[in-house]
This record gives structure tokens, sequence and C-alpha cells, in this order.
């Protein structure tokens, strides 16, 4: 087993000591269970090395020198319960970037987009998406922006994004919208000219997302394990990309039928590209990689 040293910081002498760390079995099968069920993440034994040099960096600020005691007061004790936020924070995967999995957007904006107006002839349409664990933000800013070219090409739709996470740190990152210039290369350059705002200090190499971009968001605190979700039953396009990658079948199923009863009739779920719902009992179809779609009859 890898011996990991940790540096705490001792109070009683001002200075550090290095102190080796082990996550053993036991251990490890204590925070699997906490985030099995909480947020829906198996973490199997082979993530055992990724958990323990995730959990020491909250083992060093809080000055924990063991696992054990850091446990007992994050699951056990009553002033332990903001730490579990932390303990989620630091155990999800925040990976994401504008324009990721582009073919998706096109598809929303040649196929479904045009599908859902076509069904309100020509009478001006409400659109209403939820970008579901929209970690640090790029995915429900890419979709804002799709939808403000939409609009601003005269159709006749008005739409509302609803962007949730479990996590508070992303969301709150989210929620400021600013990103480094090399975060927003992958946005094309006359939308970055057109939709975002360049930081006043010349020196900073950052960017912000424009009012209106931001204005059409709303950021959220939702877990997706909760039994019923507090957001609206009629969305028309629901993306959910690379989230359920972490859960195990019966967790996705029970997600996917979620989703299905918080889609409009003729609304489109869309998964990340190795999430695909085969073997999964849904009444969604399958309308294009990784694209689903409910019944416009249902
Ligand atoms: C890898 S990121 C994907 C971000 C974006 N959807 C994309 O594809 O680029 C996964 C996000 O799902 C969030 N997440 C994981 N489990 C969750 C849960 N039970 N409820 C809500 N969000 C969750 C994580 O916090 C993380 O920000």
């Amino acid at each position: 087993m890898q011996n990991l040293q940790v540096q705490v910081s001792d109070k009683s002498t001002g200075g550090s000591r290095q102190h080796s760390v082990v996550l053993d079995e036991r251990e490890l099968k204590r925070v699997s269970d906490f985030i099995g069920s909480e947020v829906g993440i198996q973490l199997p034994m082979t993530k055992r090395t990724l958990v323990e040099s995730r959990l020491s960096k909250r083992l060093r600020v809080l000055g924990f020198t063991d696992f054990k005691s850091y446990l007992d007061y994050t699951l056990k004790s009553i002033d332990g319960a903001l730490e579990k936020l932390q303990l989620i924070d630091v155990l999800t995967t925040n990976k994401t970037s504008f324009y990721r999995e582009p073919d998706h957007f096109e598809y929303l904006v040649n196929y479904a987009i045009p599908a859902i107006t076509k069904s309100s002839n020509g009478v001006r349409r409400e659109i209403n998406v939820w970008c579901a664990g929209c970690s640090t933000g790029e995915e429900a800013y890419t979709l804002s922006i799709e939808l403000n070219r939409i609009e601003g090409a005269g159709e006749k739709v008005l739409f509302n994004i609803l962007a949730t996470d479990i996590s508070h740190s992303c969301l709150s990152k989210a929620s400021q919208g600013v990103y480094t210039d090399r975060q927003a290369e992958s946005i094309p350059e006359e939308l970055r000219k057109k939709y975002l705002l360049r930081s006043r200090n010349a020196n900073e190499a950052l960017v912000q997302m424009g009012p209106k971009l931001r204005h059409r968001i709303k950021f959220k605190n939702l877990n997706l394990m909760d039994t019923r979700f507090d957001a609206p039953k009629n969305m028309d396009i629901i993306f959910c990309r690379n989230v359920m990658i972490y859960f195990n079948n019966q967790l996705r199923e029970e997600l996917v039928a979620k989703f299905e009863s918080h889609l409009a009739k003729g609304g489109y779920l869309f998964v990340g590209h190795s999430e695909s719902l085969n073997g999964i009992k849904t009444t969604l179809k399958q309308v294009a990689p990784m694209v689903y779609k409910k019944s416009s009859e249902k």
C-alpha cells in the first residue's frame, strides 16, 4: 500500500511536520458508502489512491493527522455538516469545457429547436433548457450562446436555462462567469467578440460572459440523487452529460426516469458520448448519438 506524506501544521510548535497518512480499506468504504448514497458516485478499491490524495488536502486544511479522525468529524459530528459539502466537492470530477462534444450543439440548433418551434405554429415560443451537472458553467454558457444566436436570427423563441450542480464551489465559479483566455479559446472568435467582455485589467488574460449570456441562466444547487427535483416539469431540452458515467446502472435508470418525467412532450435528453442508455429501461427514443427524445403523444 502506498504511503502518503501529508504535511500538517503543528499549532503547538507553530511549525509543520510530516505524517504518513494512509486511507485503509475500512476508511475507503466509509467514504464510498457516504458518496454512493449521497451523490451516486461509485468509488471502488481501484480509486483508493485518488480518494486518499484528494482527501489529504482536507486533512491538511483542518489539521487532522489521520483519516479516521477526519471521517469521524465529518460524517458523525454535528460540526462536520459543512465539511460534508467540502468532501463532496473534492471527490466530484468537474472536468468540462466550452463546446465540449460539439455535435450535440449542432443537433440542438439544426434539429431539436426547429422541431420544437414548428409545433408552436409561428407563435413566440418559450424554450426551457436544463443543464444538469453544469460544473463550472462552460456547458450552460455554450447553450446560452447558441440559443442567443437563434433568437438573434429572428426566430420566435425566448429561452430560459436552469443550470444545476451539487458542488457549491463549481456553482460559485459558474455564476461569476469569468474564465481565462485559454479556457475561452474553444468559443469561435466571432462569438467571443460578440458575447464576451474583456477584463478591464490589460495584464489579466481573463474574459467574462456578457450580460446577454448571463441573464438567461439561473444557477442552482441541486442533487440529482434527491427523490424529487425542485425543477420545473416542462423542460424542452435536458443536457446531462458526463455525470451518469460515475453512477451504477440502477441509479442511471432511476435518473433517466426522473428526467423523462421532467421533459415536455417531444422534449430531448442529451447525455455524454460515453453514456449510452443501452440496457436501460426507458421509453425515450434515440434520435442521434446520445440524444434521446420523449414522444410527442404522451
Ligand atoms: C465531469 S462534470 C460534467 C460537466 C458538464 N456536464 C460537461 O459535460 O462538460 C460532472 C458534474 O456532475 C456533478 N455531479 C455529480 N454527481 C452529481 C449529483 N448527484 N447531483 C448533481 N450534480 C452532480 C459534479 O459536481 C460535476 O460538476
